[in-house]
């Protein structure tokens, strides 16, 4: 019988070194896009995707990820006794808006190794892996267009974004050919690590969302540490084409590198211009700027 696509995991382990000096103490995931800490996104773009349950994968220095998500008492007493009503209900909010369990990946070795840090908790079950530093705006939300893809054909999915030209080199790029009847599916055969331009298999770059089988757990089990001692993620993924199908999946939306500076620039700006609140003035800012 197929299994529903219930629990999501977040592999929050790295150190999120582009980002420096503001992530030598601050967690990557809680720098604030507008005003909100970016894997807050990703929980709420989970959860409206239909996901129960969320596994955080930290490491050391990631504790203010947890106090995010938990009760402030203090805060939120002070708020109440000062009336302020919105803002209490924002704080309390946070607190209560999903199911969370916390695995810490003592040493980052690399996305395989978290997402296999998740493997007792997460089960028998097809599962979710959000990076949360690919932040994504779209009408419906990414990862219910992949589960929804899952459910009809019962296959590990990847979100991938069409790149034209040599910026494909700095993803990991799919192999495999378009559905004939779904021109936003693609049948994997393999995948590529940032190859040249020139010999990139397609121009499907593979970002941050992805739904898998659980048999990604045992293939992740049986891959070795590669160069530079981590695991790989994608070796597990090209271990599940030996056994079952596997999908690339082009989203309906627009995908921010926040975990890199540029990127961060670029989705602030988007985002706080569609801020009801003070997109408009924000505009008329950017406007007046003798760019
Ligand atoms: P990145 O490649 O973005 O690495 O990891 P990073 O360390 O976070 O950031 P940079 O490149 O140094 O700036 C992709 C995702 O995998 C997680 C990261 O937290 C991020 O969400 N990850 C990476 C782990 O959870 N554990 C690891 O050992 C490595």
């Amino acid at each position: 019988m197929s299994k529903k696509v219930r629990t999501a995991v977040f592999p929050a382990g790295g150190l999120g070194t582009r980002f420096l000096p503001a992530t030598k103490v601050i967690p990557k995931e809680m720098l604030p896009l507008v005003d909100k800490p970016i894997i807050q996104y990703g929980v709420e773009e989970a959860i409206a995707s239909g996901i129960e349950h969320i596994i955080f994968i930290t490491g050391r220095g990631k504790g203010a990820m947890e106090d995010h998500f938990d009760i402030s008492y203090e805060l939120d007493a002070t708020l109440e006794k000062k009336g302020k009503k919105e803002l209490l209900e924002i704080s309390r909010k946070i607190s209560s808006l999903a199911r969370i369990s916390y695995v810490r990946q003592k040493e980052p070795l690399g996305l395989g190794h978290a997402v296999l840090c998740a493997k007792q908790l997460v089960g028998d079950e097809p599962f979710a892996v959000i990076l949360a530093d690919d932040v994504i705006d779209a009408r419906v939300p990414c990862l219910k267009q992949m589960i929804d893809v899952y459910d009809e054909r019962q296959g590990s999915v990847l979100a991938t974004m069409t790149i034209e030209g040599p910026g494909i080199s700095a993803y990991g790029v799919l192999a495999g050919a378009q559905d004939p009847n779904d021109e936003r599916i693609y049948e994997c055969t393999g995948m590529v690590e940032k190859p040249k331009f020139e010999v990139a298999p397609s121009k499907q770059a593979i970002i941050g969302r992805y739904v898998l089988t659980p048999r990604v757990f045992e293939l992740l089990e049986k891959t070795g540490f590669g160069a530079g001692g981590e695991l790989q993620l994608t070796d597990g993924i090209l271990g599940l084409l030996e056994h079952e199908k596997v999908y690339g999946f082009t989203f309906d939306g627009k995908r921010f590198d926040a975990g890199d500076k540029f990127g961060m620039l670029q989705a602030t700006v988007e985002f706080a211009l569609k801020r009801p609140e003070f997109g408009g003035k924000f505009r008329e800012y950017l406007k007046g700027l003798p760019l």
